[in-house]
């Protein structure tokens, strides 16, 4: 049993996000389901501040649906680099042709059916719905996953996927039942909200919370302790070699990372798991070249959802052969923005461009 009726959490939250949330956001300032699915793609896993840049230059160069659809992938992935979770970038241009092909250029509007698009998790499906049609349906993101629980005293364990359903129908109990058209982008924007700047992870800032008097989290006096979830992911640590290929004429030699695994379909310099399969690549191209020196970088971590990348990187720079390996191509710096770089291999790059060539 909660501390209050459920139809009046939906209103506290509603006024509450008049009052207090964030309501100038870009993509709030429209109903556009290109744009709120955009940011809601950008937004998974990525702070505000980080996303606004990307969002403004994403869409001056893809104003709608169809202009991302026609685009080559390349291009999509050099407008997302940087912002990480490069399968978001993947399934964005995979969702944008298949609004395309099959829906005849319109996103669908219900949660249900956006749900069945690439890329477009249930959450995702409920927030676009919400914002855009006014749909009546419950979102769990991280963030309000936090809230909803907290409030409602929900401990059971959410690596039980019937709990998880549970708390879909609990969410969904908690709706705004009346005046929908306003209420449900309110409602659940105010849940994000609450969880972005009230309902954080560690120190809740309770005295600030529009739902404290009805919080069962609160009233136990533990809220932290919310959302209870046993599985965690077990991390991995990994080594990665990579040789940066630097030809005084040509500029660096880059390769498609291949179509499945870590920055799948990214551009990245020639990847081995171990120092001996680097050493035995660069010398046989060390021995065609002329003018080379070899030397290594101080190695440096790059953090993945699952993965500690540990990267060891080797710059052989001189007079090097034209083609070092059968996949790949020269890349001047004036071209590396045009492809898809992780953020690391892009710092990589940048920071051996400020050593002289000769
Ligand atoms: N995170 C996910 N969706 C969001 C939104 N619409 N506004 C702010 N942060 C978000």
């Amino acid at each position: 049993m909660s501390g209050a009726a459920d139809g009046d959490i939906a209103v506290r939250v509603v006024a509450w996000q008049v009052l207090h949330g964030r309501n100038h956001l870009p993509w709030q300032q429209s109903r556009d389901p290109y744009r709120v699915w955009l940011s809601e793609i950008m937004l998974q896993q990525t702070q505000v501040v980080t996303v606004l840049g990307y969002y403004e230059r994403f869409l001056d160069r893809f104003p709608n649906v169809a202009a991302l659809a026609q685009a080559e992938q390349d291009e999509v992935m050099a407008l997302w680099s940087g912002l990480g979770y490069y399968s978001r970038a993947r399934n964005l241009h995979k969702c944008a042709k298949a609004v395309v092909t099959e829906h005849g250029g319109a996103f669908p509007e219900t949660a249900e059916l956006l749900a069945t698009l690439p890329g477009i998790g249930r959450s995702t499906a409920g927030a676009i719905a919400a914002f855009c049609f006014s749909e009546r349906v419950a979102i769990l993101d991280a963030n309000v996953r936090r809230v909803v629980t907290r409030v409602l005293g929900f401990g059971s364990d959410l690596a039980v996927a019937k709990n998880e359903k549970l708390l879909w129908d609990r969410a969904t109990e908690l709706l705004p039942t009346r005046d929908l058209q306003t209420t449900m982008p309110r409602y659940t924007q105010g849940l994000m909200d609450l969880g972005a700047t009230v309902c954080t992870p560690r120190t809740p800032q309770c005295d600030k919370c529009p739902l404290n008097a009805s919080c069962m989290a609160l009233a136990q006096g533990h809220p932290e302790r919310y959302p209870v979830k046993t599985r965690q992911i077990r991390r991995k640590a990994e080594s990665w070699w990579l040789l940066v290929l630097r030809d005084s004429e040509r500029g660096v030699w880059l390769q498609r990372r291949p179509a499945t695994g870590i920055w799948a379909g990214m551009h990245c310099v020639p990847a081995f798991p171990d120092e001996g399969g680097l050493k035995r690549f660069a010398a046989q191209w060390k021995a065609q070249a002329e003018c080379v020196r070899m030397w290594e970088m101080p190695t440096f971590m790059h953090v993945l959802t699952h993965r500690d990348l540990h990267l060891h990187a080797v710059v052989m720079q001189g007079r090097l052969p034209v083609t070092p390996s059968s996949d790949g191509e020269w890349f001047c710096s004036d071209r590396w923005a045009d492809v898809g770089l992780p953020a690391p291999i892009r710092k990589l790059l940048a920071s051996t461009d400020q050593q002289p060539l000769l």
